[in-house]
């Protein structure tokens, strides 16, 4: 992981090697470009994986919300870790099919799959999560015209949601427009009882409660709600209970570093307490049950750091602002929810004297900005590297062209602690290579 090297030189180390050897060694690399820790992802995926079997006798399994980051490189470690996608587009589940997952280990979900997508799940065999009854409908089409059976779950709003997440990370409140609510599933249910073992197998249930979830209890509410609906005398196939993904991570570990308060401290659950506060209610399935959690954030968001450049400072009004050459184009995360990305030099400067920035992007939106408020070195300057933590889920997916930026390059170290590339730098002629001119 990223760790200041207290004992040592007080430098931002990723793993055994400082971000400023790094740099170095990649000789003066364009920047912002992202560093990933893969050490740290797969110190992640264990940690699911233990707390996951802790629940034996209750069988789980694993399954990355590809959404989050769907970098091949990653996904090649998952595959060697057994752990199972979670896909929601017909591009995500056609590259989880071509880095060689199985289809019994793929999911895909989503509120509207396009013809070409279910189709391409009905042939080769993938889970596919229903959403509504016109999914359902789309699904036999495709069952019968290729003579196939489908293996669904049934996406269920269970009318729930944490009240410290952003509005636009909520999915299970009633009028979301994810899944169908508990009181409206019979006419699905209907439907698949009608062509059970023909057309379709109803495997299981399949909720999501939102993403940034710091609140157990919501969780246990959802998995009562979920378990109560496992009738295997009218559906013999029912064995998935999918609780989806969410669980936040704690963005504002650092923040103390740089003198910043958290102004309102919510206390995150650990993978293993969230995991723990699922056993005593699947209890009534236990022995029928197959948990799946799909996380994405909390595998990969603490994996990796963005590096940018300060361009330079200015004061505009009482506003002192820091511009750097990363921008909501790597990192939209502040810019779409207001939420926070630590944001530190690679070097310690505790002992520096210290001023508060806005921390914004050259990217012409008022919009654009990495950080509000931050206590920064004074002196910083043109040239001076930052790093942005926590940028792991959500930034390189979400990232775009605007203003006509390339997409950064992305690095990581191996084993042996040399430098890997995983994406390069996108280039002018790349960003242009879809465009007709004439
Ligand atoms: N399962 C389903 C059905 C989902 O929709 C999601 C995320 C996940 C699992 C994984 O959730 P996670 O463990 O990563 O929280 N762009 C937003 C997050 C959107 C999440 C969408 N669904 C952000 O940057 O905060």
């Amino acid at each position: 992981g990223f760790y200041y090297n207290k004992n040592h030189d007080d430098h931002l180390y990723m793993d055994e090697t400082s971000i400023k050897q790094i740099i170095e060694r990649l000789s003066s690399p364009p920047t912002p470009f992202v560093l990933y820790s893969l050490n740290q992802f797969s110190y992640n995926i264990r940690t699911y994986q233990h707390a996951l079997a802790e629940l034996a006798p209750i069988r789980t399994r694993l399954s990355y919300s590809m959404k989050a980051n769907y970098n091949p490189h990653l996904l090649t470690i998952l595959k060697s870790s057994r752990v199972m996608l979670t896909t929601v587009s017909g591009g995500e589940m056609q590259l989880a099919l071509s880095s060689g997952f199985e289809p019994s280990s793929i999911i895909y979900n989503g509120n509207g799959k396009t013809d070409e997508s279910i189709q391409m799940a009905v042939d080769s065999g993938v889970l596919l999560n229903v959403d509504s009854l016109f999914d359902l409908e789309v699904i036999f089409q495709y069952a019968r015209k290729l003579n196939k059976i489908a293996n669904v779950l049934i996406r269920v709003n269970p009318d729930l949601s944490d009240s410290h997440v952003h509005a636009y990370n909520t999915t299970a409140s009633k009028t979301s427009k994810f899944g169908t609510s508990i009181d409206e599933l019979e006419p699905l249910f209907t439907k698949i009882e009608e062509n059970q073992d023909k057309w379709i197998r109803l495997y299981g249930f399949h909720c999501h409660l939102g993403s940034t979830i710091s609140n157990t209890q919501v969780i246990v509410t959802c998995v009562d709600k979920l378990v109560a609906l496992f009738d295997t005398k009218r559906f013999p196939h029912l064995r998935f209970l999918n609780i989806g993904g969410g669980l936040n991570i704690d963005y504002k570990r650092y923040a103390n570093r740089t003198r910043e308060q958290p102004e309102e401290p919510i206390a995150i659950p650990t993978i293993e307490e969230y995991i723990q506060a699922i056993k005593a209610p699947l209890q009534p399935i236990a022995k029928l049950v197959e948990l799946i959690v799909e996380p994405g954030r909390s595998l990969i968001a603490d994996a990796c750091v963005l590096i940018t450049r300060v361009l330079g400072q200015k004061q505009t009004g009482s506003i002192r602002q820091l511009v750097v050459d990363a921008s909501m184009t790597e990192c939209i995360r502040p810019a779409l929810y207001q939420a926070y990305h630590h944001i530190d030099t690679i070097v310690s400067s505790t002992t520096d004297e210290h001023t508060l920035y806005d921390i914004v992007g050259p990217v012409c939106e008022s919009g654009d900005f990495l950080g509000k408020q931050r206590y920064l070195p004074k002196a910083l300057e043109r040239g001076d590297f930052l790093a942005v933590f926590d940028v792991g889920a959500y930034c390189s997916s979400m990232s775009s062209n605007y203003n006509m930026r390339p997409r950064p390059a992305e690095y990581a170290l191996d084993e042996h602690e040399q430098i890997k590339v995983l994406r390069k730098r996108e280039t002018n002629e790349d960003l242009l290579r879809t465009y007709c001119v004439d």
